[in-house]
């Protein structure tokens, strides 16, 4: 695999021998047959395997064209959906943007302003958007594969009537794009009798896998990023994970089997820490990738997720003293796309001069690794992850190889990381209180 994803294991040494690591490698080498073959749990939901590799040149043009269409047309771009059909194009988004992105001039932005709705159900967040959108040329894409999930729809029924108003019909459904499932659910039908340009999820892809399929190729494409690198990055990660169950070899199912053994000695709860603000979203949709796929049948380590270093100062003391459930991993760039240097004061009032001509990527550094040593010493065991730029490139890898990690955890857990019942508890509550037809009535 080209070098751009390094995984860092030594802080948990003392907490999980290579013997043990080794230890666990019949049963890897096993579920890794489960995965390839099909033969495990949730094995229907097994299309984001091989999917980098099979996605074809003339599909990546088609998603292009219409982003194309989309930053050529329009000065905001809403995306709306939730949880898996939401969060990797925004941490996407995020990772690959200009921290300011939607203050910045349009032609320093070169695309439209990205927004997104339907991840929660808050009137005060909808009007406020559509104050934003009142005098911009808007486009949306409605991204849920069942189609007929309550929050983006909401979103999207509000949204559509804004459109029209604003357009009429016509113009409205040229600039209304639908993602959704190739053969069944209400958005496809809709889709269907509207006329929208519409793109699939396959049906063999869950939510939460779905970031490379036009469920995050989209957006991201019209948020600038270059598609064609990142599912590059995520082909390179796919040929060598699956190639190589050795976990010395396979640094994704490494990841995973440490975090296994970690689990079993009573670290239920998995920190990752982002050392770079770009990695926020990041962060946040693997919490969802891992919550979901293994929080089932009693199992699952708790994902929580900080960003460093605004979090030491807020959960670091907990991190340091707090009880001792928990381990780490940070998530870094090593290259910032911008260096900086902090630059020599002739009174040196903020006693800052001993750090004259050295650059905030290196002080950053620095901050990760006295963290990992302090957290360490506390009793914290923590693992590393390294990016070595904020290239799509990488975020493909990175992508891919959390999917492959999280699907061999969940194996290892024996649980279906491909499914999610436990969504459908607070759903059919919901659906009860508001007399939704056919959940009953009442409180
Ligand atoms: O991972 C999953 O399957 C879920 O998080 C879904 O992505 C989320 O519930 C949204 O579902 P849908 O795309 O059907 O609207």
């Amino acid at each position: 695999m080209t070098e751009t994803l390094k995984l860092h294991t030594e802080n948990i040494k003392s907490f999980v021998t290579e013997e043990e690591i080794a230890h666990l490698q019949p049963e890897v080498d096993r579920l890794h047959q489960d995965l390839e073959s099909g033969q495990g749990k949730g094995a229907e939901f097994l299309g984001w395997l091989h999917l980098p590799s099979q996605t074809t040149p003339d599909q990546l043009k088609e998603i292009q064209q219409s982003a194309k269409w989309i930053r050529e047309n329009c000065d905001a771009f809403v995306s709306i959906g939730i949880g898996g059909s939401y969060l990797g194009a925004k941490a996407a988004i995020d990772f690959g943007s200009h921290a300011f992105s939607n203050q910045l001039p349009p032609s320093a932005r070169g695309g439209p302003e990205i927004l997104f709705a339907g991840q929660n159900i808050s009137s005060d967040y909808l009007h406020n958007l559509l104050d934003v959108l009142e005098d911009k040329k808007v486009c949306l894409n409605v991204i849920s594969k069942s189609g007929t999930t309550t929050e983006p729809a909401i979103a999207f029924r509000l949204l559509k009537q804004f459109m029209e108003k604003k357009y009429g019909p016509d113009e409205a459904r040229k600039r209304i794009f639908v993602t959704t499932d190739p053969e069944k659910g209400a958005l496809k039908q809709l889709a269907e009798e509207e006329g929208y340009r519409r793109f699939i999820i396959p049906g063999d892809v869950g939510g939460r896998y779905s970031v490379l399929t036009p469920v995050g190729l989209l957006p991201i494409a019209v948020g600038g990023l270059d598609i064609g690198e990142m599912v590059a990055g995520a082909v390179d990660c796919e040929k060598h994970t699956s190639q190589h169950s050795a976990l010395d070899q396979n640094s994704a199912y490494r990841y995973a089997a440490i975090r296994n053994l970690l689990y079993q000695k009573g670290k239920t709860i998995e920190l990752m820490a982002a050392f770079h603000p770009a990695l926020q979203t990041v962060v946040e949709w693997w919490r969802q990738l891992a919550g979901e796929s293994e929080g089932k049948g009693g199992q699952g380590i708790f994902p929580a997720t900080a960003e460093y270093t605004v979090d030491l100062h807020s959960l670091g003391q907990w991190v340091q003293e707090g009880n001792r459930i928990i381990f780490e991993t940070f998530l870094r760039v090593a290259a910032s796309d911008h260096s900086m240097k902090i630059s020599e004061s002739p009174e040196d009032r903020d006693g800052l001069n001993y750090l004259a001509g050295r650059s905030l990527d290196e002080v950053n550094e620095k901050a990760w690794q006295g963290t990992a040593q302090a957290h360490l010493e506390g009793g914290v065991p923590n693992m590393t992850l390294t990016l070595q730029d904020r290239s799509p490139y990488a975020l493909g890898q990175l992508f891919y190889f959390f999917q492959r990690a999280v699907a061999l955890s969940g194996y290892l857990m024996g649980v279906n990381p491909f499914d999610q019942p436990g969504v459908e508890f607070y759903k059919n509550n919901m659906f009860r209180l508001l007399n939704k037809p056919g959940f009953g009535k009442g409180k």
